[in-house]
């Protein structure tokens, strides 16, 4: 018989022993899969992940009151709203957080590219303190930080860059299975991958247009010249210094600066080069605007010898096939911001579904969990060929579903 049990994450108390939660793994807060509860700090935990319910195996560990879920085992189709609109308010807790968070990294990180340009050193602490809180927040909702990221301004580009890449590179390891030092590792290594382009002139680094060959050589440089200058930095880990190194390289042996080829990059550095190039051709610069993150999927995914193949599913896996962000088409005639994946199926997102006037004013809208079996729209096609006109209403919408 067996001694699993659903049960409502706010009847969890210190003594039970914890399998799991009932919904997209992605969202557990906790490294370890199963566990003992000993703390009112795990419960919090578990609770900050804003799910509702959760297993617990009773032969391991303390059960509930026998009757604490069964009013609510079986969940109807129209309870589907209000469970929405508490993940929708967690969501917008999380965005606010995240906001914040982006805000402080901002500066951070500003102050980081300029001790390296004046030839100081890196405040480590500061960098793993900002690690270690850009990893917290990618544990509590894996797309959050990385959609507020991703709608950074064209010139803020160079420092959200690197916190954005952080946050990817945490989200991904933790996809590949990896163990919380590991996704910090990645973190920090992401989040130095750049410090080189502090000694590049910022005249080639931001100029508008095609590069010139001359040109071109010149940023080319700034894998090696970040490497010199972290491996003068004797708190910086190996590993970082080597990401920063071979974060250009690609899997067939094309890129820079040294060719390296498959596995002789070395793991981080390969989750890097997905994550950098992904960041990249989403993001706005002042030259030119950013991809629909969906469309920049597949993009990437039409790269042949780039990414290493199974790393960069595992990528997709993590953002979705329509990445929080994306503005879809759906089969009603309506649009749909993606605001959440679900974990089940990739093709069936949470989205803020809309129709808009043509003068892009917002007419109507509703949240709309597409996996959710009473559902009847579903997505037809990326939006991505309308994303320039509608990326100021994205943000409008992250407005919106604040007073919402
Ligand atoms: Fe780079
Ligand atoms: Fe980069």
């Amino acid at each position: 018989m067996s001694h699993l049990k659903k049960i409502s994450v706010s009847d969890l108390i210190p003594g039970m022993y914890f399998c799991g939660f009932d919904g997209p793994w992605i969202d557990n807060p906790f490294w370890k899969k199963k566990f003992r509860m000993n703390t009112p700090a795990d419960i919090r935990q578990a609770q900050s992940a804003g799910l509702k319910y959760c297993w617990i195996d009773t032969s391991k560990g303390k059960d509930v009151r026998d009757n604490a879920f069964s009013k609510e085992e079986h969940t109807t189709l129209s309870d589907m709203a209000p469970r929405l609109s508490e993940e929708s308010s967690d969501l917008l807790e999380e965005m606010e957080e995240a906001q914040r968070l982006y805000e402080n990294a901002k500066v951070i990180t500003q102050t980081m590219f300029k001790q390296v340009r004046l030839g100081k050193a890196i405040d480590t602490a500061a960098c793993l303190r900002l690690v270690d809180e850009i990893t917290a927040s990618v544990m509590r909702s894996s797309s959050v930080l990385i959609s507020v990221a991703r709608l950074k301004h064209a010139d803020e580009y160079s420092y959200i860059h690197s916190v954005a890449v952080c946050a990817l590179m945490v989200s991904l390891g933790r996809t590949l299975g990896m163990d919380e030092t590991s996704c910090k590792e990645a973190g920090l290594a992401g989040y130095l991958h750049d410090v080189g382009k502090a000694f590049i002139p910022l005249d080639v680094l931001n100029k508008p247009g095609k590069l010139t060959d001359q040109e071109f050589r010149v940023i080319q440089r700034h894998p090696s010249l970040g490497y010199e200058y972290l491996r003068g930095d004797p708190k910086i880990p190996d590993y970082a210094a080597n990401v920063c190194l071979h974060h250009h390289e690609k899997l067939d042996g094309s890129g820079y600066p040294d060719k390296q080829q498959g596995n002789v990059i070395s793991v981080y550095a390969r989750m890097a080069a997905i994550c950098d190039v992904y960041d990249a051709i989403t993001s706005d610069r002042p030259y030119k605007d950013g991809w629909d993150p969906a469309e920049s999927i597949a993009q990437m995914a039409s790269w042949e010898g780039h990414f290493d193949r199974p790393m960069f599913l595992a990528f997709v896996r993590t953002l979705g096939i329509y990445p929080v962000g994306s503005i879809v088409k759906l089969r009603s005639g309506r649009r749909g911001l993606v605001v959440k994946q679900n974990c089940q199926d990739l093709t069936k997102p949470v989205v803020k579904a809309f129709t808009i006037s043509d003068t892009f004013e917002v007419l109507d809208s509703e949240l709309v969990d597409l996996f959710c079996p009473a559902a009847t729209d579903s997505v037809v096609e990326r939006g991505g060929e309308d994303w320039l006109k509608l990326k100021g209403l994205s943000m409008n919408f992250i407005d919106h579903m604040k007073s919402a």
